[in-house]
């Protein structure tokens, strides 16, 4: 009886060596393992033995049975491992490949010229103001002061719908209209506000000008706002926006809703005012047209132009981003290339 366990011992441990799949291995289990294997039957029918036999047969028996599960349960990790590492070299997956970069989505130029701006404005006190890009001409024209046939309407060509009267905002100032009026509690309270957004010029397109463009304008309204608030704030905006050191300065100019008004150019930051190809040998960059709001359109506002003063500005972010970065043409705004676009 002892002969034949060792026997089973060793016929079994030699067989699970030629066991290579797990199918193979099954069957290799139930032969040796299973419920009527020899083995089985030898431990299953100790009671017929006689007592002298039985617990040395009983203790071999297990001995063996042992031995077969530990090998059983080794050859079965051995062919898990097996087979996954002949699925990773079979081309499934090569693990040591590197990975395909991720392409990022990131901020347009337009966009981060926009939110340094917005930043420093809420720095000062100056809240966002939405308004309409498709306006009408009362709005865009006449309450900025600017009557029909009016020679300075020259100053901002304009696109005109099928619809009479309903255009394309020339110029984010007929916002100014509209905050006062919403913002203003009839003339009554003083606001602060910058209006950002699309303005559309029915011009022909160059470097400098695209028919399509962004500006962000201003708008203090209060009681005792003079020049000097104007200049404080736009000189301090262009500090923050190019430097502490950066000199500023304002010229007259003119337009029909401020009076009176000014063009601020700020010393030129790529030759610190030496004169070179980006200022035009001036020393100078001009950023955006300002004034004091026009006692007209204070009273088209709500406001009463004898208690009530303000002052107006209006810029455009793509030029400001574009003389930061030495770009020289604004059509690279709209073009969507990559090339462009991912230097930022
Ligand atoms: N709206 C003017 C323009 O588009 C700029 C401006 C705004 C000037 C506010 C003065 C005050 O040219």
């Amino acid at each position: 009886m002892l002969e034949q366990l060792n026997s089973i011992e060793q016929e079994g441990l030699a067989a699970l060596e030629a066991v290579n799949d797990s199918a193979a291995l099954e069957a290799w289990r139930v032969k040796y393992l299973g419920r009527s294997a020899p083995l089985a039957n030898i431990l299953g029918d100790l009671g017929k033995l006689s007592k002298e036999e039985r617990p040395l047969v009983g203790k071999r028996g297990n001995e063996v049975k042992r031995a077969l599960e530990a090998a059983l349960e080794a050859k079965t990790e051995a062919l898990r491992q097996a087979e996954m590492e002949q699925a990773m070299t079979a081309g499934a997956v090569d693990v040591t490949l590197p990975g395909r970069p991720v392409v990022r989505g990131r901020l347009h130029p337009a966009t981060i010229g926009l939110r340094l701006l917005y930043n420093v404005f809420a720095e000062m006190g100056f809240q966002i103001f939405r308004s309409r890009e498709v306006e009408s001409d009362e709005f865009n024209f006449e309450l900025l002061n600017i009557p029909a046939h009016h020679p300075a309407r020259d100053m901002w060509d304009t696109f005109h719908t099928s619809t009479p009267g309903v255009i394309l905002r020339t110029h984010t100032s007929p916002g100014q209209i509209r905050a006062m009026r919403e913002l203003g509690e009839n003339g009554a309270k003083p606001i602060r506000v910058i209006l950002p957004g699309m303005c559309y010029r029915y011009e022909q397109i160059t470097a400098r000008s695209e028919i399509q463009f962004l500006q962000i304008e201003g708008l203090a309204v209060g009681k005792g706002i003079r020049m000097t608030d104007l200049k404080g704030t736009l000189t301090e905006m262009a500090r923050r926006m190019y430097g502490a050191s950066v000199r500023t300065r304002f010229r007259a100019d003119h337009f029909p809703f401020t009076e009176p008004s000014a063009e601020m150019d700020v010393e030129c930051f790529v030759c610190g005012g030496k004169g070179c190809g980006v200022c035009k040998q001036s020393g100078w960059l001009e950023i955006l047209g300002c004034g004091m709001v026009h006692p007209t359109v204070l009273k088209n506002g709500g406001y009463d132009p004898s208690v009530y003063s303000g002052f107006a500005f209006g810029m455009g972010p793509q030029r400001v981003v574009m003389l930061m970065h030495g770009i020289t043409d604004i059509r690279y705004f709209l073009q969507n290339d990559v090339r462009f676009l991912e230097q930022f």
